[in-house]
C-alpha cells in the first residue's frame, strides 16, 4: 500500500461538528458588524507579492519568513494572503470607493496563510474575522471599531478578556524615535539576546517583545515612543480613550505593545484572553493604517481596523454549540420499495421537513435502529401492504397509502 497522504502540518479540516460552531460565530459577527454598517467583502486568496511586502513591511517576520510566495505560469510573483487589510485597501482603491460616503466599512471572514510553527492557536492556514473602516481619520472611528470587536467577544462569551491600547504616532516621529532607540540598544548591546542584537537595525521595536531576561531589564529603562509624540497624536489618542470610557469599555494602556505588521500609525490595540496560552493569547487586534493606501500607489487615505482569529475565538468562547434541527421523518423500506421510499423522502424535504432515508442497504431491523438513533418523530416503513407510519411521540402505528403520508404528518412537524 502506498503511504497515506495527510493534511499539511498546521492545517486542519472543518468537519460538520466544527462547521456548526463556526457558522454560529460568523452569524454573530455578521449581525453585530452589519448593524454598524459594515458590508461583507471577499478578496482573492492570492495577490501580487508587493501588496504585502510594501505594507506589512520587508523587515517583518511575516514577509521575511512566513509568506507562501511562488511564481505563477506567467512568471509573476504571487503570495497567498497572510492578512486582509492590504487587500481590503487595494479593493477600495481599485473600485474608486473614495467617491462613496466615507468611511467605507468592510468586514470579512476568510482564510489566511502564514508559514509559522504550528501549535495550539497557531496554524499555517487559519481564519480571521476582520473589519476595516477606510476613509476617515476621526478618532470616533477608532473607538467604534474597537467597540465592535469587544461586542463580538462579549456575544460569544469569550473568557477573561483584556483590552490593551497603545499609540504609535505618525511615521516621522516614529523614524526619529527608532534612531534614538537604536542608539540606546547599541549602547547596551552586551546585555541583549543574540536575536535582538541581530535585528537592531531592521526592527529595534521588537526588542520590547523579547522574552530574554537581561534584554527585558534593558528595555525597562529604554526610551518610550509615547514620550516623543507630537501633541496632535497625543490628542487623537486621548480622544479615543475618552470615547471608550464614555462607552464603558475598560482598557489598559501599554506603551510597549508591538504588533508584527509595519503599516500601523497612531492607535494600536489588542484583545487578549487569559483562557489561552500566553504565546497565543491575542484573540484579535489591529489599529490605524493611515499610510497604507499611499504605500500601494493610492491617494492618501486613512484607515482603521482589526482582525481576530476564528480558531482562538472558538477556543476562548463559552457559547454553546448550536444544536441541529431535529429530524422529523425517517423513511425505511422493505426490499422492492426503494423507489417509492426515495420519492417520499424527496417530497418531504421539498416540503421543508428534516428527513433521513436509508442509504446503506440495511435490513429493516437495522433501518429501525438508525431511525431511533436519528431521533426522528415519524418513521414511515414502506412494505407490501402500504406504508406503516409510526409516531415515536406515542400513538398507534397506522397503515396508510403511500401518497397520504405527507397529509398525515403535515401540521405536526
Ligand atoms: P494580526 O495580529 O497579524 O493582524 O492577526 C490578527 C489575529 O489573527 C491574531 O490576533 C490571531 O488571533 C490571528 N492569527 C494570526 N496569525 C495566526 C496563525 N498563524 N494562526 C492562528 N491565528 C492567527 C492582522 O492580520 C491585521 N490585518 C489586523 C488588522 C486589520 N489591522 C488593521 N486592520
Amino acid at each position: 500500500m502506498s503511504k497515506k497522504i495527510q493534511a499539511p502540518r498546521g492545517t486542519y479540516d472543518v468537519l460538520p461538528d466544527l462547521a456548526g460552531e463556526r457558522a454560529g460565530l460568523e452569524s454573530t459577527a455578521g449581525k453585530i458588524l452589519g448593524r454598524a454598517g459594515y458590508g461583507r467583502i471577499e478578496t482573492p486568496t492570492f495577490e501580487a507579492t508587493q501588496l504585502f511586502s510594501r505594507t506589512v513591511g520587508e523587515a517583518t517576520d511575516v514577509v521575511q519568513k512566513e509568506m507562501y510566495t511562488f511564481q505563477d505560469g506567467s512568471g509573476d510573483s504571487i503570495t497567498l494572503r497572510p492578512e486582509g487589510t492590504a487587500p481590503a485597501v487595494r479593493a477600495y482603491l481599485e473600485h474608486g470607493k473614495h467617491k462613496d460616503p466615507q468611511p467605507v466599512k468592510y468586514w470579512y471572514m476568510s482564510q489566511f496563510f502564514r508559514y509559522e510553527r504550528p501549535q495550539a492557536g497557531r496554524f499555517r492556514q487559519f481564519w480571521q474575522i476582520g473589519a476595516e473602516a477606510i476613509g476617515s481619520a476621526d478618532p470616533a472611528v477608532d473607538a467604534e471599531v474597537i467597540l465592535l470587536l469587544s461586542e463580538i467577544l462579549e456575544a460569544i462569551g469569550a473568557r477573561d478578556v483584556k483590552l490593551v491600547l497603545a499609540t504609535l504616532g505618525q511615521p516621522e516621529s516614529r523614524a526619529a524615535y527608532r534612531e534614538e532607540l537604536k542608539q540606546y540598544l547599541r549602547a547596551h548591546e552586551d546585555q541583549l539576546s543574540e536575536e535582538v542584537k541581530s535585528r537592531i537595525d531592521l526592527n529595534p521595536l521588537r526588542a520590547f517583545d523579547a522574552k530574554h531576561e537581561s534584554t527585558q531589564r534593558v528595555m525597562a529603562n529604554a526610551p518610550r515612543l509615547i514620550d516623543r509624540l507630537p501633541q496632535e497624536d497625543l490628542d487623537h489618542f486621548a480622544e479615543v480613550q475618552d470615547l471608550l470610557t464614555a462607552a464603558d469599555l475598560a482598557y489598559t494602556v501599554d506603551t510597549t505593545l508591538v504588533r508584527g505588521l509595519d503599516y500601523y500609525t497612531r492607535t494600536l490595540f489588542e484583545f487578549q484572553s487569559g483562557a489561552l496560552e500566553a504565546a497565543q493569547n491575542t484573540l484579535g487586534g489591529g489599529g490605524r493604517y493611515d499610510g497604507l493606501a499611499e504605500q500601494i500607489g493610492g491617494q492618501p487615505t486613512p484607515g482603521m481596523g482589526w482582525a481576530a482569529g476564528v480558531e482562538r475565538m472558538l477556543m476562548a468562547s463559552t457559547q454553546p454549540t448550536p444544536v441541529e434541527p431535529p429530524v422529523g421523518l425517517y423513511v425505511a423500506y422493505e426490499p422492492g420499495h426503494k423507489t417509492a421510499a426515495f420519492k417520499l423522502a424527496s417530497d418531504a424535504r421539498r416540503a421543508g421537513h428534516s428527513t433521513r432515508l436509508e442509504l446503506a442497504g440495511r435490513s429493516l431491523k437495522g433501518q429501525l435502529k438508525q431511525a431511533s438513533r436519528s431521533g426522528a418523530r415519524y418513521v414511515a416503513i414502506f412494505g407490501d401492504e402500504g406504508v406503516q407510519l409510526r409516531d415515536r411521540d406515542g400513538g398507534e402505528d397506522k397503515l396508510v397509502a403511500p401518497e397520504t403520508v405527507m397529509h398525515h404528518i403535515r401540521g405536526s412537524l
